[in-house]
């Protein structure tokens, strides 16, 4: 385990590493931010954003949360995901679920947790959802995966129904939106795959804005 003081010591070896590499490295960062990529993944310490894609400082813009989620009333991922879109312009925005993930297990068992109740619930949701699908699977271990995977995949829709995806969608073509799964054991990141257009048609016949978006 890394000392609490010993971080300060591997930041400046860090800093002067990156200097060494490009002398104007920081005032580079300092210039401003133009991110292609949202990256909403889980809190998980094993899971970090920048690592896995093998990008640096300035390449993606990230939202972490305990089970990778993006519920509608969360003003907190409403306010990254509008900032990301209107003002970021990002091309993709990625759900990224992990195996192993602890929320999603929490979110299996039959347990209080209390101020993470409200949380798991949204996971809970998503079960309910895929019920038929996920009581089919007897594997214990099989079934958590899968709804790792189908959580993903529910919160991707949740991003596309936000006005900000349709509206930047309709006019510039993106950002499109993806879901993923790493997996902790391999060190691989899974595309789910997730077809954009078509999920966007089915939302839209729903969810759909006015002026072509949803409201
Ligand atoms: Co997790």
């Amino acid at each position: 385990m890394t000392e609490y003081r010993e971080i300060f010591e591997r930041n400046k070896a860090w800093a002067n590493d990156k200097i060494e590499h490009q002398h104007d490295y920081f005032a580079q960062l300092s210039s401003g931010q133009q991110p292609n990529y949202l990256y909403i993944g889980c809190s998980d310490s094993r899971v970090p954003a920048n690592e896995i894609m093998g990008l640096d400082a300035g390449e993606v813009f990230v939202h972490r949360n305990i089970a990778n989620m993006a519920p509608s009333n969360d003003l907190n991922v409403a306010a990254v995901i509008n900032y990301a879109v209107v003002h970021l312009g990002v091309k993709n925005i990625i759900i990224c679920g992990h195996t192993n993930c602890g929320g999603v297990k929490a979110a299996m068992q039959s347990k209080d947790l209390g101020i993470l109740n409200p949380w798991l619930r949204n996971i809970r949701d998503v079960y309910r959802l895929h019920r038929i699908e996920l009581d089919a699977i007897k594997d214990e271990e099989a079934r958590y995966n899968r709804l790792i995977e189908l959580n993903v995949i529910e919160q991707c829709l949740s991003v596309i129904k936000t006005a900000e995806v349709q509206i930047s969608f309709l006019k510039n073509g993106y950002p499109k939106v993806s879901g993923w799964v790493f997996n902790m054991g391999t060190g691989l990141i899974k595309d789910l795959e997730i077809n954009f257009t078509e999920r966007l048609k089915d939302i839209q016949s729903i969810y759909r804005l006015e002026n072509g978006a949803l409201v």
